[in-house]
């Protein structure tokens, strides 16, 4: 099934009667427990994704289901509190509807962040990791089907789909914070299960950093549409299996609350540095 290009048209259409000319350039999609971002935001609009025509609604814990316009670190943002999954009974196309709405709207750079489980034996809980790259196995492509020729090309690129530049960004402003900034990549999983310890195994050998259930779609659809984009794991607990004991949302939850400053500041640094 293929989302008509009509319908990111009129979504969009409906939120610029709501922005009275104000024109976001980064898109900001934020995972479990992360969307505080959105309350820093100043003269914040708020557009509840279910007021939207054709927008989807999140069901996911810690996810508020709403747009936020408004400026940033001194610059001008759409966040979106909360995203939707897969593993919530949307296609791919579905979830990563959201981005060329907000390219349409004018955005050209995605900032992304989720929560994540670290397969590197050298990460720990609570720590932030630089996405360079990522890996999609299990998961057909959000671009499936006929191709929309407005957003991009029928196969495009994906040698940088986390753009070197913002990434020496993120490395600057991690440095100047003092903040210990980890690297990897990060490799998708459909959820809503977490994984097994084998599959953690497998993730390891292929070249996985973190795993996590989001982020990869969002991402292609930018890449793809021709936004430049930052991508940052939170480590919120390890993987399966590498410690002997079962993975639990709260602590998802509680990890991400706990890093919450240290991941705002970085967020806000490479955003005040664009
Ligand atoms: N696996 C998948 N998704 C996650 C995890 C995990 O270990 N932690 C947070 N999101």
């Amino acid at each position: 099934m293929n989302i008509p290009y009509a319908h990111y048209q009129e979504s969009a259409d409906f939120l610029r009667t709501k922005l009275g000319g104000f024109t976001p350039r980064v898109a900001m999609v934020l995972g479990s427990g992360l969307g505080y971002l959105g309350d820093l935001v100043e003269s914040p609009i708020i557009v509840p994704y279910g007021e939207i025509p054709h927008f989807k609604h999140s069901t996911a814990p810690g996810h508020k289901g709403q747009l936020v316009f408004g400026t940033l670190a001194g610059k001008p943002v759409a966040v979106m509190q909360g995203r939707i999954h897969h593993y919530e009974g949307y296609s791919y196309e579905e979830v990563s509807y959201a981005i060329r709405v907000l390219r349409l709207l004018g955005c050209s750079t995605l900032f992304v962040t989720n929560a994540a489980g670290g397969v590197n034996w050298n990460f720990r809980p609570g720590d932030l990791m630089l996405i360079t790259d990522q890996i999609k196995l299990f998961l057909e492509s959000p671009l499936r089907g006929e191709n929309l020729p407005e957003f991009g090309p029928r196969f495009p690129d994906s040698s940088y789909l986390y753009t070197p530049a913002l990434q020496e960004l993120a490395r600057r402003q991690a440095r100047k914070l003092d903040l210990p900034l980890k690297e990897g990549v990060y490799m998708y999983f459909p959820g809503p299960q977490y994984e097994t310890p084998a599959e953690i195994r497998m993730a390891r050998n292929l070249g996985g950093d973190t795993v996590g259930m989001s982020t990869v779609p969002e991402v292609i659809v930018a890449a793809h549409c021709g936004m430049d984009v930052l991508g940052f794991s939170l480590v919120t607990n390890m993987a399966a299996g590498v410690l002997p004991q079962p993975l639990s949302e709260q602590e998802v939850l509680d990890a991400a609350e706990a890093a919450k400053g240290k991941f705002s500041s970085l967020v806000l640094a490479c955003l005040e540095g664009l």
